[in-house]
């Protein structure tokens, strides 16, 4: 299946149902903290859906629309990331999500320039985008280390259950015309 080794025991490898044990533990382990700028982590996940989603990452990736990918670390899963590709724009975009033992160590960084050249290199984007909550600073830091340019806030564009949140936006654009 798809994998990228990184290097340095740094692997991204496409989530497969085999992996929704460990990714659940994951996300209910660090559901706090993620629940501050995600609102799919506000849902307690299970590990059925969990595998459900992965199920649907799966069709998506067949379709040449999504790359759902667990960022594994030393041959332990650490957190995941993912690109969506819309064919028809040429417009991507690049989310990621780390356990808390695992920040700090620059992981993140590495895999989302890797998934920012794969979009550009083999698979044609003209545009990759990054969005977060305008208050995120950890996440903010990876976009600008990644070289991703602020384009600026797209205000109240992030739906809680309780509350639309200010989103900062992000994007890298091809070189050339
Ligand atoms: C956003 C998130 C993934 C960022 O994690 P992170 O560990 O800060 O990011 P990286 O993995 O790129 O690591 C960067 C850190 O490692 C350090 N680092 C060490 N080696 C590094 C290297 N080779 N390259 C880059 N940074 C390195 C950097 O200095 C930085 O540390 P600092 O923040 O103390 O300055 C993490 O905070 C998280 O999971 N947050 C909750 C979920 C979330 O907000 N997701 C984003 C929603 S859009």
């Amino acid at each position: 299946m798809f994998s990228l080794d990184l290097g340095d025991g740094l692997r991204l490898t496409l989530a497969e149902e085999r992996h929704a044990g460990a990714i659940t533990e994951l996300m209910v382990r660090n559901q706090a903290r993620l629940a501050l700028w995600q609102p799919w982590a506000a849902y307690r996940p299970t590990v059925e859906s969990t595998r459900s989603y992965i199920r649907g990452g799966l069709d998506r990736f067949a379709e040449g629309r999504e790359h759902y990918l667990i960022i594994e670390h030393a041959g332990v899963p650490v957190g995941a990331c993912g690109m969506r590709r819309d064919p028809q724009t040429l417009i991507a975009d690049v989310g990621y999500w780390l356990d808390a033992a695992a920040e700090g160590k620059g992981l993140v960084t590495r895999a989302v320039t890797a998934l920012t050249e794969a979009a550009f290199g083999t698979y044609g984007m003209r545009r990759v985008e990054i969005r977060t909550m305008v208050a995120n600073a950890r996440a903010r830091a990876v976009a600008e280390r990644c070289g991703y340019e602020f384009e600026g806030v797209m205000r109240r564009a992030m739906r809680f259950a309780d509350r639309n949140e200010d989103v900062a936006l992000y994007a890298a654009v091809e070189r050339h015309p």
